[in-house]
């Protein structure tokens, strides 16, 4: 199983100041060094953190494959057709979320085409979904070479049962049971999980997964052998400030070992 590293909060620190410091571009050698299979960002229309020349500066400079996260907007489209990463990861935006929440619209129009016109330019097409047979079976139908299963729900579940959240002002009010109830739904979540990822490896698609995952709650998932790649960031990034980027992620490159 890779890591493929996400290093969009490295540009939200630099938004933070709007200047040029941290650059997210430095982030791919260490990330290489450390033993990271894959630079992941994601170019939002908002442009919230990684940027335009953020993208063509990584993508020219990444030794590793370049997989980029984005809506089906037209414009972000053609400019990523021209930009040729490795593979593009197709998400649903809302310019209001925090983080993306929940997977594509897999039903909706027009998805087919993006799909095709980036494949047409020699490029690999992932849709980030929601683990169920249905978003399986019809990403398959779609003609994508690979399947990303959001893990949110697993990972807001696990938050809930293992750490404090729930007694702070940022609990999870949709997930906010007792721990009989956690535990189930936990285990629920992993079994949807191993179940979709089984169906989608026998469809011949690649099985990544992530969102929220981190240093405690890989383990389970870890244990997932469909899965080929996990695509973690935000654990990463808030780790690295105090241990240093090139240990956070060989860390978790150890874990998923
Ligand atoms: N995979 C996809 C498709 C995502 O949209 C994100 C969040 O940008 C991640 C993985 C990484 O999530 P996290 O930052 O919670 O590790």
């Amino acid at each position: 199983m890779k890591l493929g590293l996400n290093i969009d909060h490295i540009a939200t620190l630099r938004e933070a100041r709007k200047i040029n410091d941290p650059d997210p571009l430095e982030a791919i050698f260490v990330a290489k060094n450390a033993g990271a299979s894959q630079i992941t960002i994601h170019l939002r229309e908002d442009r919230r953190h990684i940027n335009d020349d953020d993208v063509r500066k990584i993508v020219q400079s990444s030794f590793l494959p370049v997989n980029i996260e984005c809506a089906c907007d037209e414009k972000i489209v053609e400019f990523l057709c021209n930009q040729k990463p490795y593979k593009i990861t197709l998400v649903p935006e809302k310019r209001e979320e925090i983080t993306t929440e929940g997977g594509l619209d897999i039903k909706k129009s027009g998805l087919k085409d993006i799909i095709k016109e980036f494949q047409k330019n020699d490029i690999e097409v992932a849709v980030f979904i929601d683990p169920n047979k249905e978003t399986t079976l019809i990403s398959k139908d779609l003609g994508v070479d690979g399947v990303e299963f959001h893990t949110g729900k697993y990972a807001n579940l696990h938050l809930m049962l293992y750490s404090n959240l729930h007694r702070t002002k940022n609990c999870i009010e949709e997930y906010n049971f007792d721990r009989k109830t956690l535990k189930f739904k936990l285990q629920e979540s992993v079994e949807e999980l191993h179940l979709c990822t089984n169906l989608a490896k026998e469809l011949s698609l690649g099985v990544f997964a992530g969102h929220g995952l981190n240093y405690n709650n890989v383990e389970e998932i870890v244990k997932i052998k469909a899965i080929s790649e996990l695509n973690i960031g935000q654990s990463i990034i808030a780790r690295s400030v105090f241990v240093g980027l090139k240990t956070a992620i060989s860390d978790m490159v150890e874990l998923i070992k």
